[in-house]
């Protein structure tokens, strides 16, 4: 994980365009209510979805790995006024404390929850999308892979979080997380129909899109 001194982090939050005020408000209740708080994306992760969400415009976005709704709702406050975000989470806990946020915010009727393995979701269902953000089970990630390339428009855009896995994925060893992203990061770097970049922002944003 890429710790920046408190000092930088809050002198980069604070220059970058203001997020929602009830981001603050999952993070707190994140903090309270889960075990492990320090899966939410945080404030600069929030503020760069937000940034790329405002520049793809997506009709559609697509989140794999709700967790309490942080990273959902600085999406869905950056999309387009008709714009849909369906976001999927196996843990009927988390999704609670999302519903509960997203109930509160101004584009509540434009984000669908659905509680699942994301997995079966995506096998079963035949939607496409503009902007993906994938940030689940790192262990499925080279299954991901094949799944989320075909659901991804042409002149999309789709971010993987967690891609350097603490730099474990420079050498993975026994770690089964680490080996999974390898071999998702290996997928990404063979497959020249993707253009791709690592933004080594917090534990890695990989950036892929479709080549023109
Ligand atoms: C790192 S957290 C997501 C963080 C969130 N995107 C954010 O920005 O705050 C990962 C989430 O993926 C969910 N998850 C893990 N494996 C899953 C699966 N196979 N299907 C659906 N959700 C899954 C977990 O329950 C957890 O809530």
């Amino acid at each position: 994980m890429i710790i920046l001194p408190q000092d930088w982090e809050y002198y980069i939050e604070q220059l970058n365009s203001p997020l929602p005020e009830i981001l603050d408000e999952i993070e707190r209740a994140t903090y309270w209510k889960t075990t492990y708080p320090q899966m939410l994306s945080g404030k600069i992760q929030a503020s760069i979805l937000y940034f790329l969400v405002k520049m793809i415009r997506p009709a559609n976005i697509l989140e794999v790995g709700t967790f309490t709704g942080y990273a959902t709702v600085a999406m869905a406050d950056a999309m387009p006024v008709n714009s849909k975000l369906v976001t999927l989470d196996k843990n009927p806990h988390n999704l609670v404390i999302a519903q509960s946020f997203i109930n509160k915010f101004r584009r509540s009727d434009d984000i669908e929850i659905i509680e699942g393995n994301a997995l079966d979701f995506l096998e079963h269902d035949a939607r496409t999308f503009d902007f993906i953000f994938l940030d689940a089970d790192k262990e499925n990630y080279p299954l991901y892979f094949d799944l989320l390339k075909e659901k991804l428009n042409p002149g999309g855009l789709w971010v993987t979080d967690n891609v350097l896995w603490n730099g474990k994925v420079v050498n993975p060893g026994n770690d089964r997380e680490a080996q999974s992203i390898a071999l998702f990061n290996d997928k990404v770097k063979n497959d020249h129909d993707l253009e791709k970049v690592v933004l080594p922002v917090r534990d890695g944003l990989m950036l892929i899109r479709f080549r023109d």
